[in-house]
């Protein structure tokens, strides 16, 4: 069980959380829910202890599971080490017993590591290695991999390893921060039955509705500064959210009716002799003022690709016998296909296939093996990461607008200013630290910087990652409308189905250009 105690988190001059009491059970499975920026990460944390609330206090069981997002932290470790370190206790064990091996054996040094073999026994040690092996292999990494650097394996596999840090150790409670980002359809699946089985606490963010769906018994949702604890799942959660709002909206109306009518009263006999009548009444008014309905906290960003300053050649890439792999393993193989010009082709397939390995050696940040890749005419190329922190330094204190701002030479402040509204950054939060940006947050602005720089060729390694569902819809609008030429990694079909015209599958033992939308690829295949 998980108690939150009158919690109130202050962030600079916004308020995350004013006072919130709540009780997680044990057995139940909760979704945290609300937009981009609700604070849900720091919600995770101050339940962590890894950030501070401005008040309130925190009860949590001793072994509680996490998922990290930073895995440039964990670059030179080998994976299936950084499994086991999601045991605390056990990691600290193990490395003082190294450091210990390599200073000079005295009595004291004896007893010390009498007193780590028995912390390694209790926390199960001997098997901890086997054990993340299975996590490891039941999340589809090959055991090849396992002994491997962080840093060594691709990018998604990288994520991956993550969750199996999390769940390392038979965790009391479970906390996931969006769990479902870079993971593919079966592993996807594989994680909601391990969950559905899964006996302690779980709270997991997540923007993914089919997975809170499937995943969860109960959603708290942020609203605002509270937070609401609705049983049943994220469907459920929506339709009573707004059974409530259209009660409210109606007995605003027969208020206001009331009210209204009560006016005409007290106007006609205000000035008479009536006087007692018109008091009451006016108490009555007072009274009856109608519940103040707040705001929806929902906001969409405003996405829009301007039309390239210079359009591009008829063909964007040529692409002749492109092959590319990773020590033994071939990844693309010698791929021969064109590019055209307003080509919005989806990439997708299973994790570990090689879409981002293709989409890097597009952007030019990857080196192919052999083969070419030939550019058309006036190419400029605008390129979204997977791994966000490619593009945006989170140990760097630049802002967002000064992020912005040096993305384009000579670019006016007003221009900027323009672009961060739309993006949902308005008035001071423009001049927001990046480190402090949430993980739509950032998303959004690395999609301004695409908008400000007028690129014909925009390659997007799963742009929808940490989005919520209002900005994801408005990124499918704005690659739909796109003049240029689009390249898009996702699993995500609603984003293909609306965004993409052309499917590059990333099957299993080929590549399948698909001229046609996502449902007729699919359609087509069975
Ligand atoms: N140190 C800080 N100072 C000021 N504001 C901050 C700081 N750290 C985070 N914030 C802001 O607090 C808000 C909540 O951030 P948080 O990461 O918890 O959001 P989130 O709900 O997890 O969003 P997302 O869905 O995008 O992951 C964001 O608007 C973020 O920019
Ligand atoms: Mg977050």
């Amino acid at each position: 069980m998980i108690t939150l105690n009158a919690i109130t988190k202050k962030m600079g001059i916004r308020t995350l959380f004013e006072n919130v009491t709540a009780t997680f059970s044990t057995g139940n499975r909760y979704g945290l829910t609300g937009p981009n920026g609700a604070g849900k990460s720091t919600l995770l944390k101050i339940i962590m202890g890894v950030e501070e609330a401005t008040s309130g206090t925190v009860t949590l069981p001793k072994r509680v599971g996490f998922l990290k997002q930073n895995i440039e932290a964990f670059r030179d470790f080998k994976v299936v080490d950084v499994v086991v370190m999601g045991n605390k206790r056990l990691w600290a064990a193990f490395a003082e017993r190294d450091a210990l091996y390599e200073v000079e054996m005295t009595d004291a040094v004896g007893i010390r590591l009498g007193e780590i073999e028995e912390i390694i026994g209790e926390e199960n040690g001997y098997e901890a290695e086997s054990e993340a092996e299975v996590l490891l292999t039941g999340m589809g990494i090959p055991s090849p991999l396992h002994n491997q650097k962080m840093h060594t394996i691709p990018t998604d596999q990288q994520f991956k390893v993550m969750l199996c840090q999390a769940l390392f150790g038979n965790p009391e409670a479970l906390l996931l921060d969006e769990p479902t980002n870079h993971l593919d359809l079966e592993s996807i699946g594989w994680l909601e039955s391990f969950l559905h089985e899964y006996k302690g606490t779980l709270i997991v963010v997540s923007h993914d509705r089919h997975f809170l769906n499937a995943v969860t018994t109960h959603i708290a949702d942020i609203d605002y500064d509270t937070l609401i604890i609705y049983p049943g799942n994220y469907d459920m959660m929506l339709v009573t959210k707004t059974a409530a709002r259209d009660r409210t909206e109606e007995e605003n109306k027969s208020k206001e009716k009331k009210i209204s009518q009560l006016n005409e009263f007290v106007a006609k006999f205000g000035a008479g002799t009536r006087a007692s009548q018109v008091q009451s009444r006016i108490r009555e008014i007072e009274r009856l003022q109608p519940q103040e309905l707040k705001k929806s906290n929902i906001q969409r960003p405003y996405i829009r690709f301007y039309p390239p300053e210079r359009p591009s050649g008829q063909i964007v890439y040529k692409i002749e016998k492109l092959s590319k792999g990773y020590d033994d393993k071939s990844v693309i193989k010698s791929l021969t296909m064109d590019v055209l010009k307003g080509d919005k082709i989806g990439l997708i397939g299973n994790n570990g296939r090689g879409k981002t390995t293709l989409l890097k050696m597009l952007a030019g940040v990857l080196a192919q093996d052999s083969g070419k890749i030939e550019l058309g005419h006036q190419i400029q190329i605008g390129y979204f990461p997977q791994n966000h922190e490619e593009v945006i330094d989170k140990k760097s204190d630049m802002t967002a607008f000064e992020w912005l701002k040096k993305r384009k030479e000579g670019v006016y402040d007003q221009e900027i200013r323009s672009i961060l509204g739309k993006m949902l950054f308005g008035g001071d939060d423009a001049f927001k630290p990046i480190s402090h940006l949430s993980g739509g947050e950032t998303a959004r602005l690395i999609i301004g910087g695409l908008m400000l720089c007028n690129y014909n060729v925009l390659i997007l390694d799963e742009p929808n990652n940490h989005l919520d569902l209002e900005a994801v819809s408005a990124l499918a609008w704005a690659i739909n409308e796109f003049q240029g030429t689009v390249l898009v990694a996702s699993h995500d079909r609603d984003l293909l189905n609306n965004g993409a015209n052309k499917i590059l599958a990333f099957e299993e033992n080929k590549l399948h250009l698909f001229d046609g939308k996502l449902d007729e690829y699919f359609r087509h295949r069975s």
